[in-house]
């Protein structure tokens, strides 16, 4: 098979603006060598040489597929359990116990948590096992945990719940102790953790989709709003003040900041970490 061409400045150019249009992620003009990279796979995947005729194949609406295994191949899917300890322990300890309060004095039954973009699943199953751990305060009430993202490779990941030490560095022992089990060099998830987690494929700049989401009690999207620009920022945290509940929280990443994108959340301030609550 012949070698893969260069990527040239102006397929580039088209390359990252349907990426934009399809994801939201946006690529500066220095990232040319990362998305030739990672897309140079695809196109040894579909025994292509030329990027321009993989933008063509993947245009047409009979591939459609191939843009799943395009967003496979550009997200960054970093992650790992109990990230960012302070900002976790502020969930535990105070943003948990204040949105029970809340939803008990409403008489509401179910609690939900959506982790937007879990890539492959440590965020969610760590607030699991944070429910589990404070099951005394959840009495009576039904909790789910929803994780999502847009690449399928990781949602296949995340499903099967199995993971390495080196994502098991920030967890606190009692965690790693009592809800996993050691298979080999890995260590499995317990199915009490796994069974409060719904892991499932969603875009964020997909908009219509947010519907699915409503109700949410408290919402993480964290270490993703990085890669997006202005205007989808924009859009994305209106999308999570609709989906989330009076009274509920949006817990972004630390490196993140809502300045210059919402006005509505309020910002809480706790030890070392920050939260934003729709207060109305
Ligand atoms: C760096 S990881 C962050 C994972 C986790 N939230 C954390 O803080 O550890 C970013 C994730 O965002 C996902 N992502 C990127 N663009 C997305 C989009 N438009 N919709 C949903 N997920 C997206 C990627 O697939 C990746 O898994």
């Amino acid at each position: 098979m012949d070698a893969v061409e260069k990527l040239s400045r102006e397929d580039f150019k088209e390359l990252r603006d349907y990426i934009y249009d399809q994801s939201g992620l946006h690529f500066s003009d220095a990232k040319l060598y990362f998305l030739e990279n990672r897309i140079s796979r695809r196109l040894k995947a579909l025994n292509q040489t030329s990027y321009r005729d993989y933008l063509a194949h993947i245009k047409k609406p009979i591939h459609k597929r191939e843009l799943f295994s395009l967003f496979d191949a550009i997200t960054t899917n970093e992650t790992s359990f109990y990230r960012n300890p302070p900002q976790i322990d502020a969930f535990a300890k105070n943003i948990l116990p204040a949105v029970v309060k809340k939803l008990k004095e409403r008489g509401q039954r179910t609690l939900r948590i959506w982790s937007a973009a879990c890539s492959s699943g440590e965020e969610p199953y760590t607030l699991a096992m944070i429910l589990k751990d404070r099951q005394d305060l959840l009495q009576g009430l039904n909790a789910t945990v929803y994780g999502t993202d847009i690449s399928n490779e990781i949602i296949e990941q995340a499903k099967t719940a199995v993971y390495k030490p080196y994502t098991m560095r920030h967890l606190p022992n009692k965690f790693q102790d009592r809800y996993f089990t050691k298979q080999d060099k890995e260590f499995k998830v317990h199915d009490s953790v796994k069974s409060l987690v719904n892991i499932s494929y969603f875009n964020l700049v997909d908009y219509a989709a947010y519907r699915r989401f409503r109700n949410m009690d408290i919402i993480l999207c964290r270490n993703v709003l990085i890669y997006f620009d202005l205007k989808v920022k924009r859009n994305i945290i209106k999308g999570f003040w609709e989906s989330l509940n009076k009274d509920g929280y949006l817990l972004i990443g630390h490196s993140e900041s809502l300045h210059n994108i919402n006005r509505d959340f309020k910002m809480q301030h706790y030890s070392r970490a920050l939260a934003y609550l729709k207060e109305s």
